[in-house]
């Protein structure tokens, strides 16, 4: 008896002290997932803060952040969880701003004691609210942020979105290879985006290497619908080849634009077109764009093809770039907590203790995901080893359209 009795009081004061509170976290969070899978009830489950724009014109993007960390969080729960124990995903808006990502965070972290983060949506909003994280010594780990820097804000944070440093100069390379004739060449960025600001420097200095002359370089803002002025300045200067750095709607609508106003040349889109929803923004004028990619829904592996069928069956399309994204972020807590677990029982584990082993031991490993093999760098960059690039591909009704990969080998 007496034996129970200080079992029971072990127990009890175990999870008194443990991250997940032994059912308390995430039960009084009106954004929690409200269509947790039955494993996900479980009341013993790790919570994991996702902190993407669910409102705000950059929910377009967070929608497919979420996307596919619900994927993740039903296949790994599926398979188990984190040896016999479920993850719970609780969710906090984090809008389009940096206020909106640091209250998301503050909540993730002190309200929903969550292990780790994914998030934010943008790295404009990570700038702000990463720091947050690092203070709190929790987890980060970016599954949208492209900027130059976002790894270096802090030893907590990491991203599987690689650098815009690293994708974008594919694409600026396979326009060339469809004409071989550019010179002339006209770029467009958000002035009020980091993410933009830091891409577009890599896409001029890309051009200037390549030997393109840099014939202007136009400035809007992301929330900017008419981009009249900015595009007849440009097209005045007959370029051979367009570049914007932009996110989705502010993007497709300067491509709507620059056509209608008679442009007739290739434009390359940088990592803010990576989505399917700016196909109903210049809707049949988006065709021909091209864009580079971190991922490919051919990738063949276990987890890509289980990862695209369950994507396919959900939304009837392919999966987009930020979903795959968002799933291999996930991955990387699944998987760092189940090593880590093995060595060290994690439900013996305070939670700050808990966070920087975490934090330590997703630095340290390999992991099959939809991208392919990624690492990470001591810094906590991704190392991925394939990219890709793609042409859209609108049908003439302007309204349906997809991402058809160019061979760029
Ligand atoms: N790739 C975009 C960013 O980093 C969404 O902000």
């Amino acid at each position: 008896m007496k034996k129970a009795l200080t079992h029971q009081t072990f127990l009890l004061f175990t999870c008194s002290m443990l991250l997940v509170a032994c059912g308390k976290i995430g039960s009084n969070n009106a954004n929690s997932t409200n269509n947790p899978t039955a494993t996900t009830n479980a009341v013993n489950a790790i919570p994991i803060g996702i902190a993407f724009a669910q409102t705000s014109n950059v929910a377009l993007l967070g929608q497919e952040g979420t996307d596919g960390v619900k994927i993740a969080e039903k296949y790994f729960n599926n398979k188990g969880g984190i040896n016999g124990r479920p993850i719970k995903l609780i969710y906090q808006d984090t809008g389009s701003d940096e206020v909106g990502a640091i209250n998301a965070f503050q909540t993730l972290i002190n309200k929903d004691k969550v292990v780790g983060i994914v998030g934010p949506t943008l790295s404009q909003q990570a700038f702000s609210a990463d720091p947050v994280a690092e203070r709190n010594q929790v987890p980060v780990i970016g599954a949208s942020n492209t900027a130059k820097g976002i790894p270096e804000i802090g030893d907590y944070v990491a991203r599987v979105s690689s650098s815009v440093a690293v994708v974008a100069p594919y694409s600026v390379k396979a326009a060339l290879k469809q004409n071989p004739q550019i010179k002339r060449v006209a770029v467009f960025y958000a002035q009020n985006d980091a993410f933009n600001k830091s891409e577009t420097e890599i896409f001029q200095k890309t051009v200037t290497n390549l030997g393109l002359d840099l014939v202007t370089v136009q400035k809007f803002q992301t929330t900017d619908t008419d981009f009249q002025a900015q595009a007849s300045d440009a097209i005045n200067l007959k370029p051979d080849l367009v570049i914007i750095s932009g996110l989705a709607v502010d993007g497709g609508n300067l491509v709507k634009q620059l056509r209608e106003l008679g442009y007739k040349g290739i434009i390359v889109g940088g990592n803010g077109f990576n989505t399917s929803h700016i196909f109903s923004v210049c809707r049949a004028l988006c065709d021909g764009v091209i864009v580079a990619q971190a991922y490919s829904p051919i990738y063949a592996s276990e987890i890509n093809t289980a990862f695209r069928k369950a994507y396919l069956e959900q939304y009837h399309r392919e999966p987009p770039q930020v979903s795959a994204q968002a799933f291999a972020a996930l991955q990387v807590y699944v998987e760092a907590l189940q090593s880590l677990d093995k060595k060290t029982n994690i439900n013996k584990l305070r939670l700050p203790q808990l966070r920087t082993e975490l934090n330590k031991e997703l630095l340290t490993k390999k992991f099959q995901t939809p991208l392919g093999e990624i690492a990470f760098t001591p810094v906590g960059d991704v190392i991925q080893k394939e990219f890709y690039v793609a042409q859209l591909k609108m049908e003439s009704n302007g309204v349906n359209g997809k991402f058809s990969f160019l061979n760029i080998k």
